[in-house]
């Protein structure tokens, strides 16, 4: 439920802005007050008035109003509420919110505001997958503003494909789940993910196989107990967990620095794959064959351990530290080994050996070594693994 929340609602110029009128409803119906704000063009598909009666509020659309700075000024229209929601949202509006611009109401209130934002986009396949948008999309991302779709499906314009503003109950869904409070709600977490590349050359790097599923699956699972989320990955092709905070990184040299930066945290959780070794040196030119057989080689220097690094950190060390262990076999006394070297709080130990299908996988069995000792969970899911290691987390931070 919404009740006692106020929602300040921006309508954007699209054929699905019809939606956002039941969206209004389905919204007063959960308990919240929605402020309409509908952006010019937004007024060619649902008018003024309209909102004005589903809302039971002023409706907002001018900039420069003079009764209605007088009234409320834009700086406190866009503070004053719980959650800032866009639907839908136009290729324009991703635009313009992702490049910092304000040249109407709806946009200045979304560069003013000091609230999350949540954009529902609704347009033609064509615009949605077209690079410019999907860059909008990947930097708002980044910037922690929240997605609800599109969705696929037959579109207004006759085409099939993403596109398509998701449905009012679907958004006010999202908008629930944006407001929970949540136990983690008011702490800081940042999480390590995927592999790290580590450079030989301006074409060739050191990798491996970690896919970033288990540590995006626990960066979305914290946000969804309400933590702020700081998820600092190396290059992996998994989507990227919506509202949190994103930092790419390539080497591990790159994450040791963008964790050092996100801190401090009340914890931390280290599901990067870090390349334990990278080049001295690597090469500014592509490193050739010359022709006489010579071989190249290379010389390797440690990585920084980030684990290690940041558990044995002083005053700013989180107060809970979670590190993973891959092992293949004598899982239990590798990993409490590992606690104990790293000097971090819990090990998330894993048997990676090519017959439990686990790398690359799935699903993941894990035993999660405290103090206390081991405590083996059964095989599950990597969302509900990163579901289970979330709330034990916010219980320890509790
Ligand atoms: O020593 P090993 O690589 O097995 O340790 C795994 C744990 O240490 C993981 O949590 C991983 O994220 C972390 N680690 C790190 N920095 C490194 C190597 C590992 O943070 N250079």
């Amino acid at each position: 439920m919404l009740a006692g929340k106020r929602i300040l609602l921006i309508i954007g110029g699209g054929v699905g802005a019809f939606k956002s009128l039941t969206l209004i409803r389905t919204l007063r119906e959960r308990g919240a007050r929605v402020v309409p704000v509908i952006t010019k063009a937004g007024q060619e598909f649902v008018t003024p008035l309209s909102a004005a009666a589903l809302s039971a509020e002023k409706v907002y659309t001018d900039l420069f109003s003079l009764t209605d700075e007088a009234e409320m000024g834009h700086i406190e229209l866009s503070r004053d509420a719980d959650l800032v929601v866009v639907a839908p949202a136009t290729a324009d509006l991703l635009g313009k919110m992702a490049n910092g611009l304000a040249d109407d109401l709806a946009s200045t209130l979304l560069l003013a505001t000091d609230k999350r934002v949540l954009v529902a986009p609704a347009m033609n396949v064509r615009m949605w997958e077209h690079p410019a948008v999907q860059r909008n999309v990947a930097a708002l991302r980044n910037d922690g503003v929240l997605f609800a779709g599109p969705t696929e499906g037959a579109m207004a314009c006759g085409e099939f494909g993403p596109g398509r503003l998701v449905e009012p109950d679907e958004i006010a869904d999202a908008i629930e789940a944006a407001l929970k409070g949540g136990p983690l709600a008011g702490k800081h977490v940042v999480v390590t993910s995927g592999p790290t590349h580590e450079p030989i050359d301006p074409v060739r790097y050191i990798a491996n196989r970690s896919s970033g599923a288990q540590g995006t699956a626990i960066a979305q699972a914290l946000s969804a107990l309400g933590a702020s989320v700081t998820f600092i990955t190396g290059p992996a092709d998994v989507v990227r967990p919506t509202g949190v905070h994103v930092i790419e990184v390539q080497t591990a040299q790159e994450m040791l620095e963008a964790v050092e930066a996100a801190l401090p945290a009340e914890a931390a959780v280290f599901a990067a794959a870090v390349a334990d070794w990278r080049v001295v040196s690597a090469s500014d030119r592509k490193i050739k064959k010359d022709g006489s057989g010579a071989l190249p080689v290379l010389d390797f220097a440690e990585n920084p351990d980030i684990l290690a690094t940041v558990s044995a950190m002083g005053d700013g060390r989180p107060q809970l530290v979670v590190g993973f262990a891959a092992e293949t076999h004598d899982v239990v006394e590798h990993a409490t080994a590992k606690r104990a070297r790293k000097g971090c709080d819990w090990i998330v130990a894993n048997d990676v050996s090519p017959e439990t299908g686990i790398m690359g996988g799935s699903e993941n069995a894990v035993i999660l070594i405290s103090e206390g000792g081991a405590e083996d969970w059964p095989r599950m899911g990597k969302d509900e693994v990163a579901r289970k290691l979330a709330a034990r987390i916010a219980e320890a931070l509790a």
